[in-house]
């Protein structure tokens, strides 16, 4: 064995013990797109999804990507810099107008879209200020930001969703300028961000505030552009980074923002030069869902609304314990590892998928699982999961909060 065997070996025995346990509840194989799916040929309800207004399989969709196909095939061989087309340019144009910004730029994914522009923008003259829950792209952006030699910028973490800790660090950064970096809605609790006492204290100190919104888009606002509009901030927030990859059906990064800074990110974003551009079908896809929610954005948010109003007072009343989620990504708090994986392969083998967290993806002691409601979801789907998560709560003292005892010898 060599070293690298080895090391590997070692440090997969954690999910080996889960493997032969069977109790390893990630990488399981789909044999059918959407919220209806199956695996190993039993028909699941997937509540792990991220297609938050249910448009990724609609026919519509499916036919734009396959024309695109047709006239540009799968992908362009190259980066932006080469492989731009007017479809690019065209949807780029839409968003901006749809978010209400000045100027958009797609990258090929939204970890690529925040990383490429923190790398961009920050220098040694910035303070990049983080909330302490930050998604990984975030994190990995600015780990990637301080390690150019000569440019690093300070890093500073405040507390999650905490205006007070926030201001703590403005007032003491020691750099000239300051990117705050907050998200929307934070995809693990579920719970949206203080934006505007965030966007009244970067106001005071002049710093740049930065929104990801992966999981606003399309599901927070009236038209469903996001947590600006939900928070009546417009013209408020300098920078956004969104995805494709939830509300837009594919897969797609999107940064919106002034003309100037959208160029510069543009002309220095490492993500967005040296990686292949979005392919075209895609591209299709995001701008069909576009349309629709240029045409109907009220009413399809609305209805995602209702549905997770539904899940989430079924799943109150029941008693579950649903920590900080005020939105339709609900952690159904275990509290307990082996809870949570028991609940979870409970409820896949009735056919209901929904993701296991535990540690260290959160904290010991707040094992969870986490439910995506969407707006594909039907009131059958809600009724289903609902009522097998009040079965197997009960069953394995997640509504009770008493121990689950010692597994018995062999088991
Ligand atoms: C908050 C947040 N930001 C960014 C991303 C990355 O988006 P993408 O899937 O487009 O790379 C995700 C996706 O998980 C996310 O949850």
């Amino acid at each position: 064995m060599n070293w690298i065997h080895e090391k590997a070996t070692r440090e997969l025995a954690r999910i080996r013990e889960g493997r032969e346990k069977q109790v390893y509840p990630y990488f399981r194989e789909f044999e059918a797109g959407g919220l209806h799916t199956s695996i190993a040929g039993k028909p699941i309800i997937n509540f792990s999804s991220n297609d938050y207004l249910g448009l990724t399989n609609h026919p519509k969709v499916k036919e734009a990507a396959k024309a695109a196909v047709d006239k540009y095939a799968c992908g362009l061989s190259s980066s932006r810099v080469q492989a731009t087309t007017v479809e690019h340019v065209e949807l780029e144009r839409r968003l901006a107008k749809w978010f209400g910004f000045e100027s958009c730029l797609t990258f090929t994914t939204g970890y690529q879209a925040m990383v490429g522009t923190l790398m961009a923008l920050a220098d040694k003259d910035t303070t990049l200020v983080l909330d302490s829950y930050s998604h990984a792209c975030i994190l990995d952006g600015t780990f990637l930001a301080a390690g150019i030699p000569g440019r690093a910028p300070e890093v500073r973490f405040f507390n999650h969703n905490s205006a007070k800790s926030l201001e703590r660090i403005l007032k003491t950064k020691e750099r000239k300028h300051a990117i705050v970096l907050v998200e929307g809605v934070y995809s693990l609790d579920g719970d949206k961000a203080p934006l505007r006492e965030f966007v009244e204290i970067c106001a005071r100190y002049d710093a740049l505030l930065l929104v990801d919104d992966a999981h606003g888009t399309g599901t927070l606002g009236r038209r469903g552009t996001g947590i600006i509009e939900e928070m009546g901030l417009e013209g408020k927030v300098p920078l956004v980074v969104s995805t494709f990859s939830k509300t837009f059906g594919g897969i797609g990064g999107i940064l919106l923002g002034d003309g100037d800074v959208v160029d510069l990110v543009k002309h220095n974003a490492r993500s967005f030069l040296f990686s292949a551009s979005l392919p075209v079908p895609i591209v299709a896809a995001a701008s069909t869902i576009l349309d629709m929610l240029e045409a109907d954005g009220p009413a399809l948010v609305a209805e995602l609304h209702q549905k997770s109003e539904y899940m989430r007072s079924g799943l109150k009343k029941i008693g579950f314990d649903l920590g900080k989620s005020d939105t339709h990504i609900m952690p159904v708090m275990c509290k307990d590892e082996r809870k949570t994986l028991f609940m979870h392969i409970a409820l896949l083998e009735c056919g209901v998928l929904m993701v296991p967290l535990t540690y260290p993806s959160v904290k010991q002691g707040e094992e969870r699982l986490r439910v995506n409601v969407t707006r594909g979801h039907t009131q059958e789907d809600i009724d289903t999961a609902v009522s097998l998560l009040g079965q197997y709560g009960e069953a394995f003292f997640v509504l009770s909060g008493e121990d689950l005892g010692p597994l018995e010898e062999g088991a």
